[in-house]
């Protein structure tokens, strides 16, 4: 038997529901892992309340690391005993142990542990796809980063950083400031006393930036497309404050031949191939330094509605990790990253 959390109708933090189910043995092509930590991310809370719905009962959570307990007749890439970890693929991530598809799974170096990848796997390979395919930044970039104290917000600040890029990062508390200075924003803007655009447009010297990463949604959207210099583009990947309503596309090209785009990651990693080497690149850049994922808060899996309620309530910084059993039991679950 395994504990895993389940939701059996849309909902508050309070229909996450702890569940005792019997552990299923893999069948081809699946592993049977033992999972040490679970990351939490916003499209959980989408997840939980309806807004991407799910067939109920359902599991819930994207990404995990741990252990591989048993692996399915065809499952040659792993063994029982590696240490793994996946993000996206099916949900149920929220759960002591879990069979999956070996094709989500990567192999873990030494170097970094489960809680981190845990933290990073979805996160990462989000900034992944934003800052190198989606808008390619390079050097002559100034970009504009929202929620940049966010799980997403720290990694596309250090990512974009690392690219040569001027960041200029907007937060709700100087706390939060504070840390997306240290992982790589150049400028802060307070968003929610300070307008954005005209922040924007002294930042640049009048111009405003070349792209907009634009999590927050309804809030910001607007603003977003106002910070933009001419054929800028606005990424709008996600909507923390609520769905962005409709809006007239002349808007566009009034305020300079902009683009928009609505990318989602299971778009960017659906071939294996695209995945595993979007993954390689963040795990070596993990590995190498270049990358450092801020573990903000964990929570022990039976808590994660006290999880979610945080990360609703905007009192999270960076990435919240959960974890399936006490620290002292575990090897690997040491914190590393800034
Ligand atoms: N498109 C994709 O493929 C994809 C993949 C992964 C994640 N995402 C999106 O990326 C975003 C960040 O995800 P995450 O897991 O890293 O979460 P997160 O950024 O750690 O948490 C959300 C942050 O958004 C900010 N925010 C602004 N207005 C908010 C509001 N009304 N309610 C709640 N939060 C608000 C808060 O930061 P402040 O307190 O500083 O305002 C909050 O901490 C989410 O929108 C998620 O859906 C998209």
């Amino acid at each position: 038997m395994a504990k895993v959390i389940r939701i059996h109708a849309p909902g508050g933090a309070e229909v996450l529901q702890l569940d005792d189910l019997e552990t299923r043995q893999p069948a081809a092509g699946e592993v049977l892992l033992r999972q040490t930590a679970v990351g939490l991310n916003y499209i959980d809370v989408y997840h939980r309340i309806g807004l991407y719905p799910l067939p109920y009962p359902s599991g819930i959570g994207l990404e995990g690391a741990g252990v591989v307990e048993a692996v399915g007749e065809g499952v040659t890439r792993l063994k029982v005993g590696d240490r793994v970890a996946y993000g996206g693929g099916p949900v149920g991530a929220y759960a002591e142990y879990r069979t999956m598809p070996e094709t989500y799974l990567v192999k873990l170096p030494d170097a970094i542990s489960d809680v981190t990848a845990a933290a990073v796997m979805v996160q990462g390979l989000t900034a992944q796809f934003l800052v190198r395919r989606t808008f390619p930044i390079t050097a002559e970039h100034t970009v504009l980063i929202h929620a940049a104290a966010g799980g997403v917000g720290v990694l596309l600040s250090q990512w974009a950083k690392h690219l040569g890029a001027t960041v200029i990062g907007t937060v709700s508390s100087e706390e939060k400031a504070e840390l997306a200075r240290k992982n790589g924003c150049d400028h802060i803007i307070f968003y929610t006393h300070e307008d954005v655009a005209v922040k924007v447009r002294e930042l640049t010297g009048g111009k405003g930036v070349h792209v907009v990463y634009d999590s927050v949604g309804k809030d910001t959207f607007q603003a977003s497309l106002n910070s933009l210099r001419p054929l800028g583009m606005l990424v709008s990947f996600g909507q923390a404050s609520g769905a962005i309503p409709p809006f007239d596309i002349l808007q566009l090209s009034q305020k300079g031949s902009l683009f928009v785009t609505r990318p989602s990651m299971m778009d960017y990693v659906r071939e294996p191939a695209e995945y595993h080497a979007s993954a390689d690149e963040l795990l070596a850049l993990l590995a190498s330094g270049v990358l450092k994922v801020h573990v903000g808060q964990t929570y022990a899996l039976q808590d994660v509605a006290k999880a979610h309620a945080a990360l609703e309530s905007r009192k999270t910084q960076g990435a919240t990790v959960l974890l399936t059993t006490l620290p002292d039991d575990l090897d690997n679950l040491a914190f590393d990253g800034g």
